[in-house]
């Protein structure tokens, strides 16, 4: 088996997952052996997990005028971003790096969408010049300085209002983003003054809705209420003869970090938006990070010491929060498996990592086989929002990604040098007055 599935349900009905299971190998690689050869910790991911999520999101997609559009910033190496490319799928960023990074993978502009709300003058520039296939605007000072880029560069640029439908997406407040209090998009009456204005914006084809309310939701209710909210915005636009093109609904859908979350199945996902936009004749964009990558990576990472506690023993790593962030920001659950457990006495574990902060825990009082320094573990759901939070706290140098893909590996990321980590710093021998 490449890939294994947690649960006893039958595992045709599963999204792919990757994590190991008895034979400890992920994508027919072992993990053993691998981490002789690659220094934990790394991030490794599933090539195969991935092709096949995006084959399953495409399928239930289908006769839909749908594209695929990979939220970068869920996991940014440049060779996540090639496979994604290899199966049709375009890219949503945020900033001039993942606009460059995605062209570097050779994804085409006309496949990618332009995200965020604090877009800079430079970076709405460079995307405008590269031809990015839309720009997703957030506030009217944006439109006006697209307007302006735009007329500069004698070009017409594709615009879509990001609407703020004020919908709770049920899921972690630092990860919630379709409230009015949030920062992001504007209300229904907002967007109505751009279009009622549209003869202000001439280098600017106001033609598309984009929404995304927040991640790892888990249930269809927030989707079906931000889209039935879209959908009716649409049709009053349509109604007084403004044309819509393209509508983006945005990413958010989440994935099983523990057993009881039950994701919500991609058809039904589909069909959710299928209704929404019944009678739609353009192009639906989909944004997902997660739910195309979480899954399919793992942090592998080894044991440096078990040490003694008041309440329960450390399992000290040598992975930590510098590495992957979420446990330490979002409280958030990854299961953690050891790559060879032999049947034997289980532990409850505080598993922590070296660095020099409390928050520095990745779970607390979790039952594992009992552990010994030098052992082998998989932080799993840790290929998204994993390698691409990471940062050099501690000055840990950032880990090695691998991809791992049907038997074979290839080191995508090298492990960061001392000197790659100081590039950039020098002593203050050049000093200036400004
Ligand atoms: N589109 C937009 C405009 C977004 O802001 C995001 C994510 C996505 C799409 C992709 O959402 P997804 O399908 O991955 O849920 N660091 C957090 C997640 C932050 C998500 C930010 N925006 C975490 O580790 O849970």
């Amino acid at each position: 088996m490449i890939l294994q599935s947690t649960t006893n349900e039958p595992s045709e009905a599963e999204p792919a997952r990757a994590e190991p299971g008895p034979t400890g190998q992920i994508d027919g690689v072992d993990l053993q052996s691998l981490a002789q050869q690659v220094q934990t910790p790394f991030y490794a991911y599933s090539a195969t997990a991935i092709r096949q999520r995006i084959a399953e999101l495409q399928a239930a997609l289908h006769g839909l005028d749908a594209l695929v559009c990979f939220a970068v910033k869920a996991n940014s190496n440049i060779a996540v971003l090639r496979l994604m490319h290899e199966c049709g799928v375009g890219a949503d960023i945020v900033s001039a790096g993942e606009l460059r990074r995605s062209l570097h993978a050779g994804i085409p502009a006309a496949r990618i969408v332009f995200s965020g709300v604090g877009k800079r003058e430079e970076e709405i520039a460079e995307a405008l010049a590269a031809g990015v296939s839309r720009f997703n605007v957030e506030s009217r000072d944006e439109l006006e300085m697209l307007q302006r880029l735009a007329h500069a560069q004698q070009l017409t640029a594709h615009a879509a209002v990001r609407i703020n439908p004020d919908v709770d997406a049920r899921t972690h407040a630092k990860i919630s983003t379709g409230r009015a209090q949030n920062k992001f998009g504007v209300s229904v009456v907002e967007a109505r003054s751009w279009f009622a204005d549209a003869t202000m914006f001439p280098n600017v084809r106001l033609d598309g809705l984009h929404v995304h309310i927040g991640s790892q939701i888990l249930g269809l209710d927030p989707f079906k209420r931000a889209l039935g909210r879209v959908a009716r915005f649409w049709r009053e636009l349509e109604l007084q003869g403004h044309e819509i093109d393209s509508i983006d609904v945005g990413g958010g859908l989440g994935v099983r970090y523990r057993s009881r979350d039950k994701p919500v199945a991609t058809r039904d996902y589909v069909d959710v938006i299928r209704d929404a936009f019944a009678g739609f004749p353009g192009r639906i964009v989909l944004e997902p990070g997660r739910w195309l990558v979480a899954e399919a990576g793992v942090l592998l990472t080894r044991v440096i010491r078990v040490k003694p506690g008041s309440r329960r023993e450390f399992l000290v790593v040598d992975a930590a929060m510098n590495d992957l962030l979420r446990p330490s920001l979002y409280d958030a659950w990854h299961d953690i498996v050891p790559v060879s457990a032999m049947p034997g006495p289980v532990a409850a574990y505080d598993i922590v990592g070296p660095v020099c902060e409390t928050g520095d825990t990745f779970a607390l009082a979790r039952d594992l086989p009992v552990c010994a320094a030098g052992d082998l573990l998989t932080i799993n759901g840790a290929g998204a929002y994993g390698a691409s939070m990471a940062s050099n706290y501690n000055s840990r140098p950032l880990v090695a990604e691998v991809l791992l893909d049907n038997g074979r590996y290839a080191i995508v990321r090298r492990r960061q040098t001392f000197d790659d980590m100081i590039a950039g710093e020098q002593f203050p021998e050049d000093w200036r007055s400004a």
